[in-house]
């Protein structure tokens, strides 16, 4: 979508065919497409009907928001998500920020958040569509800010209390964290960590990546890990800090909960930490949290005597040993009447459904197995999950 194309769709016109295209969602869409040529322009259906498709696939992430916001394919694929976003201009708040300049702001996610939560705020980006989009994005929800293009690298922002930036990322190649090809790039990224400032980055941020003073906080929604933010001068008040957003709330957890934890054999529950927990380091902190400890030093599951409901962790109760060995598995899953399995492993080279497939499981009842090691020996536990409510 180009910039006269978004211009138009926002116009009187452009917004009675968005509407009529939106009444139309549910039609086949060669059907709708034809219907909505009889009174406009092919490129005019096209960007009507293609703002529909995006809201549709954007409610995920912005939930009853995204009924009444623009997007662009790209922008909506690296807009924050709300929830992580209303965190972090919470956090924002918190520390009594006032003024805020979002370098980067793309379809403006964490701009609104942020405005939304009283802040007054300034987004800039190098893309003009974006720029109109985030601009249409705050008058629709009715909310203010300044919005215009220009190069983050080049603007003035020691003026705002705080400074925030998401940079453009390059795919990950492979598991590899790489700075290089981030817009803007990460030498300024470093420049704005010496001031009050927040940078969103990718989870897979290595701890020594971060610089000196700066808090790395990584963020989970829903037991997804989500990103990591680095919090800069005066709103580092941590280290590591993890934060889980699900349905009882958010909680956070940073190394001054963590007293440490030893090896121990393993207990009666098992504990499954969360991926933010597993990226800050703080899997002891959950054993610590549960009067437990960790079925072995490298891998992150966390065994205890004691059943915890934690927001950082997944609990099971831990019925039996079965065999680690395969033939032997099958013949314990079968004599269990065991159809259907869930398979759970870290720290053994398994891949869950192929093992499902060569287990060749029969039977009327469903379990939940653990593959992992116990003091350097690959162990398979029957567990059952402790309910989540
Ligand atoms: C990951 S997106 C930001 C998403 C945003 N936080 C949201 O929630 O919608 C990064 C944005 O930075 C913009 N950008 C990259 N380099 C820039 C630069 N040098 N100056 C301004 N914007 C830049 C890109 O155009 C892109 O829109």
């Amino acid at each position: 979508m180009d910039l006269d194309a978004f211009g138009w769709l926002l116009t009187d016109e452009g917004q009675e065919l968005q509407a009529r295209a939106g009444d139309l969602a549910d039609l086949d869409p060669l059907r709708a497409q034809t219907e909505l040529r009889r009174t406009a322009e092919p490129a005019q259906v096209a960007a009507a009907l293609t703002q529909v498709d995006l809201r549709a696939r954007a409610s995920a992430k912005f939930g009853t928001d995204a009924a009444r916001m623009y997007f662009t394919p790209d922008g909506l694929e690296q807009a924050t998500r709300r929830p992580v976003a209303t965190h972090r201009a919470a956090r924002l708040n918190a520390f009594g920020a006032g003024t805020l300049i979002d370098l980067g702001c793309g379809i403006g996610g964490d701009l609104i958040a942020a405005a939304r939560a009283g802040i007054t705020v300034a987004g800039i980006d190098l893309d003009p569509v974006r720029v109109a989009v985030a601009e249409a994005n705050l008058a629709a929800l009715n909310l203010p800010g300044a919005v215009q293009v220009a190069d983050a690298t080049a603007v003035d922002h020691t003026g705002f209390d705080v400074a925030f930036a998401d940079p453009a990322r390059r795919s990950a190649r492979g598991r590899v964290f790489d700075v290089d090809g981030w817009t803007p790039p990460w030498p300024f990224v470093e420049s704005l960590l010496r001031r009050d400032a927040c940078v969103k980055v990718a989870p897979g941020i290595p701890h020594d990546l971060v610089p000196a003073g700066v808090e790395a906080e990584w963020v989970s929604d829903h037991g997804e890990v989500k990103e990591a933010a680095l919090w800069a001068g005066r709103l580092a008040t941590a280290a590591r800090r993890a934060t889980v957003i699900g349905d009882g709330g958010l909680a956070t957890l940073t190394e001054d909960d963590d007293p440490g934890a030893q090896v121990r054999t393993v207990g009666e529950f098992l504990y499954e930490p969360d991926g933010a927990v597993i990226r800050a380091g703080l899997v002891t902190a959950v054993a610590a949290g549960v009067g437990g400890g960790l079925v072995d030093e490298h891998i992150a599951y966390v065994t205890g005597d004691a059943a915890f409901r934690s927001p950082f962790a997944r609990g099971y109760r831990v019925l039996e040993e079965l065999p680690y060995r395969e033939k032997q598995l099958r013949a314990a899953l079968r004599s269990r009447h065991i159809g259907r399995l869930t398979i759970k492993k870290r720290g053994v080279s398994v891949v869950p459904d192929q093992l499902r497939k060569r287990l060749s499981l029969v039977g009327t009842e469903e379990a939940t197995i653990v593959l992992t090691r116990v003091a350097g020996e690959g162990t398979c536990l029957l567990v059952e999950p402790l309910p989540l409510g």
